[in-house]
């Protein structure tokens, strides 16, 4: 059945929209933690290899196969592979590209949801207030404290119910998301990302002007941090722990092998162009990543607990620098409640841009699939995510498991699968045919080579390694 789908309403839009989608909490969270506990400088080089000869690449295709679907009436990888590979069980492979995000949507919108919480509490005064002291874990003590007690998380084990206010912030966030999903995706998506990311850049640049003019008591100032991050250290890359969290990183803030790529770019008319498009949308997440996201939290953590402290207090939880280290060093600076405020915010402009994202494949499959109109796929979205959401909110461990299991070994099978589907089991020339033409830009021959044999074998040593390490 051919519906009339929905397209982008104009080309900057799309590029907001699709920008939204891949700067979120994974560049001001997850990149400075995963940075500052693997080694800074030594982080990056194989954080930047594997953006140019994996992210890049892969992004290409997942727009190739996103415009092919589009093209026939198609947002989501269950119909793209079954036209590409003649197997029956290629829609069920395909299937992972609607799971995959609905899975990680299920925890992204909970932490998501913290945000609006802690800005909210930044703005009406009610986070702790900790005095500078020499110890770094007394001074970061109250805020784990808030954050145990806001979100029921409990390092000894322990379940704890989490906060009636964490709650109805979660309902209010879901209530917001479902209601942009609803609007559709121009006049709901597009207008959303429109408006959030101006106001997500203007925050970030900012904080950074913020941070850059800090200094610490015993004199520590930007450089430091700085010197962290982007002097390149040879020495930690033997550890084939740092090359797996680069892999991990650059899927994850690319959007990348979840499928919401493929449905953002099924949105685009059959003959615009995908090149430029995709590229566009790498590097302005790229500049929010490192320039933004490595200035702000893992600047101001290097300036205010030096080097060792951050990498340690970053090795210890996911969540230490952005909702611990940073409250706890904007509630000893002038206009802090402000500042901390912004942080919040931002973070949850950013998430609800991306959660949209991480939704939308679940959507497009109700309507491409079945049929269904959009208020009712929205309704059967709403009803799923906010039962399943209480297994994040009420199970302790449960988010860190859905985010291992699916949002880091999962996405690199699915990527797997649509490398070699389309440039293995379709045709590499064909492939490579439709990922070519109608563009702005030429994507340089050599990517033939890189999307054929570099990737698929890069994904292929990433899951092995990741077997090795992981696997009993
Ligand atoms: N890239 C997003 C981030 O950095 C996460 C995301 C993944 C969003 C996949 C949409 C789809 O937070």
């Amino acid at each position: 059945m051919i519906v009339k789908r929905e397209h982008w309403g104009s080309r900057i839009g799309l590029i907001l929209a699709v920008a939204g989608n891949a700067i979120g909490l994974g560049n001001f969270l997850r990149f400075p933690v995963q940075a500052a506990d693997n080694g800074g400088g030594a982080f990056m080089i194989p954080y930047m290899i594997f953006l140019i000869l994996l992210g890049i690449p892969l992004l290409w295709i997942e727009w190739a196969l996103g415009r092919f679907g589009g093209a026939r009436g198609h947002g989501t990888a269950v119909a793209v592979f079954d036209y590409l590979w003649k197997n029956p069980v290629a829609k069920y492979i395909g299937f992972l590209g609607v799971l995959i995000p609905l899975a990680v949507v299920v925890y992204y919108t909970y932490i998501e949801s913290w945000t609006l919480l802690y800005s909210f509490f930044s703005l009406v005064g009610g986070l702790p207030s900790t005095p500078l002291t020499a110890d770094v874990k007394d001074y970061l003590e109250p805020f784990k404290h808030f954050l145990i007690e806001k979100t029921g998380e409990n390092s000894e084990g322990i379940i704890l119910t989490p906060a009636v206010e964490t709650y109805i912030f979660f309902l209010i966030t879901l209530i917001i998301n479902l209601y942009i999903l609803y609007r559709g995706v121009s006049a709901g998506i597009e207008k959303v990302a429109k408006i959030a990311m101006p106001l997500i850049f203007i925050m970030a640049i900012l904080l950074m002007i913020r941070v850059f003019t800090l200094t610490s008591p015993d004199g520590r100032n930007f450089l430091d941090g700085l010197g962290f991050l982007w002097n390149p250290d040879f020495s930690a890359l033997t550890n084939p722990k740092v090359w797996l969290a680069a892999a991990g990183q650059v899927f994850f803030t690319l959007s990348v092998g979840f499928g919401a790529i493929l449905t953002y770019a099924s949105y685009i008319k059959p003959k615009d162009d995908i090149a430029l498009n995709g590229l566009a949308g790498a590097s302005v997440n790229e500049f929010a990543e490192v320039i933004l996201g490595g200035s702000i939290a893992i600047v101001a953590s290097v300036i205010f607990f030096g080097i060792t402290a951050t990498a340690s207090i970053a090795s210890e939880g996911a969540f230490n620098l952005g909702f611990m280290a940073l409250p706890a060093i904007f509630a000893n600076i002038p206009y802090g409640q402000f500042f901390s405020f912004i942080w919040f915010l931002l973070l949850f402009f950013a998430g609800v841009t991306s959660s949209i994202a991480l939704s939308q494949p679940a959507i497009a499959f109700l309507e491409d699939e079945f049929g269904l109109s959009r208020e009712k796929s929205v309704g059967i979205l709403g009803v799923f995510l906010f039962v399943s959401s209480h297994i994040p909110i009420f199970i302790k461990g449960a988010l860190g498991e859905i985010d291992f299991w699916v949002g880091t070994l999962g996405l690199v099978i699915f990527a797997l699968f649509e490398a070699v589907i389309f440039f293995w089991i379709y045709d590499s020339k064909k492939a490579w045919e439709e990922l070519t033409r109608d563009n702005d830009i030429k994507i340089p021959g050599v990517f033939y080579y890189i999307m054929k044999y570099i990737a698929p074998g890069f994904l292929v040593i990433i899951l092995i390694s990741w077997s090795i390490e992981f696997l009993p």
